[in-house]
């Protein structure tokens, strides 16, 4: 498949920033020098700039100015002052794409000012291992195109579907929750076994192997 060919911004590169930066590279959907990242953390920045061989600033507003896409990986309860911070800096084109829970697309257009492509997504931590699950949904003034481009960028860690808004929340609980819930099941099945008499390693493989098992059942 082609490369993405546009510049790709992030501001936030913690979990789930860096997951995305991650997978976006390593899948080959984009070079490495066309995206550009910031974060407060320097640390962060440096150990993104070594493994992926990415541009990184400190610069919330070079990356908002220079992105074609931009990702908002921040923590919801920053993202308001992130976007102040940026307010008229994305170009006219620039499409917008945040993770952040609970944040609603006409809240990121309002605090961004002018008419901003927005798509909200909902993915959750197995971006990390690009297998994620994630949801979307178009803000007012975003294009077919601009979603599917934002569908291409998103699917580089994983399964992507597109839903109403509304209905946002239902997938945080369902999909953007759901990793630890399962978390959970795998460390009882194993301390189950271990109460059995078989030994850590061998009852988490098992339990492992058993959640990914049935879960490909189901798929098919
Ligand atoms: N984690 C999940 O399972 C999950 C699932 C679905 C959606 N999400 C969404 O993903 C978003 C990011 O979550 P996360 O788990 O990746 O959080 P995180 O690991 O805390 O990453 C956020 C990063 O943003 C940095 N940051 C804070 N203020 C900043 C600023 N003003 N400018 C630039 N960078 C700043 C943080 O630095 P410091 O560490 O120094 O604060 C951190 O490196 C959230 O909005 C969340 O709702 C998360």
């Amino acid at each position: 498949m082609q490369k993405v060919k546009q510049t790709i911004g992030c501001i936030g590169t913690g979990n789930m920033g860096g997951a995305f930066l991650a997978g976006l590279v390593e899948s080959g959907t984009v070079s490495a020098t066309q995206v550009l990242a910031s974060d407060r953390d320097r640390d962060k920045l440096r150990e993104l700039e070594k493994r992926l061989g990415i541009r990184t600033t400190r610069d919330n507003r070079r990356v908002a100015e220079e992105a074609d896409v931009l990702l908002l990986a921040v923590k919801p309860q920053i993202l308001d002052r992130v976007l102040a911070e940026i307010r008229g800096r994305p170009g006219e084109d620039t499409l917008v794409i945040s993770i952040a829970a609970g944040f609603p697309t006409s809240l990121i257009e309002n605090l961004l000012g002018g008419k901003p492509a927005v798509v909200r997504a909902m993915p959750n931590i197995a971006a990390q291992v690009r297998k994620a699950a994630t949801a979307i949904c178009a803000g007012r003034w975003t294009s077919r195109s601009q979603v599917k481009l934002a569908r291409r960028l998103l699917e580089s860690c994983g399964l992507v579907v597109e839903i109403e808004e509304e209905l946002m929340d239902a997938v945080t609980g369902l999909s953007g929750t759901g990793p630890m819930y399962v978390f959970i099941i795998i460390e009882a099945l194993a301390d189950a076994g271990v109460r059995m008499g078989l030994s850590r390693p061998v009852a988490t493989q098992l339990a492992t192997q058993t959640v990914l098992g049935a879960a490909h059942m189901v798929q098919q």
